[in-house]
């Protein structure tokens, strides 16, 4: 069978820019898992249909499934019985492989370890607690970038563990899930030690997702995604519950790890590359590693179910996937507004729009959609480096110490 890999670097985009357009993949039938579905002791909760396309007489998994099938048959389980979706074989089974990219994925991301503390954070510290290096709108923006990451990775991990897990139905992703969630908790750790360093008030940065507008918008935009998924009623197996699992995909790895963090990372990328907030930076350049990786993931497995599922990616799901990116973008700007109304140094609101689009573009680029912006060029550059660096000096091979030294970006003025 031939297996799929999306992977695109932040690039390769660019680079194929010519056949961007062209399916990355000829879709594969795929053989639908051929175990019954035993009989199971009745369900505490019936399963709900959201809805159900004329032509789709498959019934919705329901929480439980897993045990069932898993003693279901004495029959091993065949590799064309997986799925990314309502499959119904055992699901505790990694062996036999069939998504090799979630599992090279997995093992990649597993030697990415490292530890918030291990960055130290003293020089920020005295710049922070100093009069006169930093202006009032970059005070906002570190604290304003802060305060919307502190709980915007803990949405994210809620989003896998209370929502997503149950219903990606194949062992390899969900071992990556495992990771994923893992890695969002680091996150949200940074940050936090990233907030107590600085001596910050943490219940103002903690609450800024319910207090400033522009970071309750983005958070509430993706809150709305996970309730629907981590309703204990929600199954997928019908159209409309599929299209909506595979939306939250969308919302999450496209628009939320895709979209809402950039603006963050550009600015206070923005102010190392000025001498300030150094080792601030050096935390989201970690993180950045980790998230980059979570997008190509993310991108895989709905490119993988697409290729599954052909009948979910018509003209309207397309065009909703085209309507929740556009609905993030203007989200992502709202929060540039908000957090640098007069702009920092080599940075303002109408840039950082270009990037945003760029950013976009990418990300339906990715999803084989075609761009909406006019936005050929990105206007900061220095962030692709950033992350393409990440990936290509060998973090998957040096402890933490030897990235931080010699892997990692020089962060003096005009370096870049
Ligand atoms: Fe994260
Ligand atoms: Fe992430």
């Amino acid at each position: 069978m031939r297996l799929a890999n999306w992977d695109t670097s932040e690039d390769e985009a660019v680079l194929n820019s010519e056949t961007r357009h062209e399916p990355v993949v000829e879709p594969t039938p795929i053989t639908r898992a051929v175990t019954p579905t035993p009989p199971v002791s009745p369900s505490k909760s019936a399963p709900i249909k959201v809805g159900t396309a004329d032509n789709d007489d498959r019934t919705p998994l329901r929480v439980g499934d897993d045990l069932a099938n898993a003693f279901a048959t004495t029959q091993r389980v065949q590799v064309d019985e997986k799925a990314m979706i309502n499959c119904r074989a055992d699901l505790n089974q990694l062996i036999p492989f069939k998504y090799v990219w979630a599992w090279e994925k997995y093992l990649l991301a597993r030697k990415n370890h490292w530890m918030p503390d291990e960055i130290p954070m003293q020089d920020d510290i005295t710049q922070w607690k100093s009069e006169g290096i930093l202006s009032e709108e970059e005070r906002q923006v570190v604290k304003r970038s802060l305060g919307f990451f502190a709980t915007a990775d803990s949405l994210v991990a809620n989003n896998i563990v209370l929502g997503l897990y149950r219903l990606i139905t194949n062992p390899e992703c969900r071992n990556y899930l495992l990771l994923q969630a893992s890695e969002e908790a680091l996150h949200t750790h940074a940050y936090q030690y990233c907030i107590e360093s600085l001596g910050m008030e943490e219940s103002e940065l903690f609450n800024m997702y319910r207090e400033i507008k522009s970071v309750g918008d983005k958070s509430a935009w993706a809150l709305k995604q996970t309730s629907l998924l981590s309703d204990p009623h929600f199954n997928t197996g019908t159209l409309a519950s599929d299209r909506l699992l595979l939306e939250n995909l969308i919302a999450y790895y496209c628009v939320v790890e895709g979209i809402f963090f950039y603006c963050g990372f550009a600015l206070i990328l923005s102010m190392a590359r000025e001498g300030k907030m150094i080792n601030t930076a050096k935390q989201f350049e970690m993180i950045m590693r980790d998230e980059s990786m979570h997008i190509n993931f993310g991108l895989d497995m709905i490119n993988q179910i697409k290729q599954e599922n052909p009948h979910l990616w018509d003209a309207e799901m397309r065009e909703t996937a085209i309507r929740m990116i556009k609905e993030g973008l203007e989200l992502e700007v709202e929060f540039a507004h908000d957090t640098m109304p007069s702009g920092i140094q080599g940075m303002n609101v109408e840039l950082m729009t270009t990037y945003l689009q760029y950013i976009a573009n990418r990300r339906f680029t990715s999803l084989q959609l075609p761009e909406q912006y006019d936005a050929p060029t990105n206007p900061f550059p220095w962030m692709t480096r950033t992350i393409d660096q990440q990936k290509q000096v060998s973090f998957f091979e040096q402890n933490v110490a030897d990235y931080q030294i010699g892997g990692g970006i020089q962060w003096d003025k005009g370096d870049w």
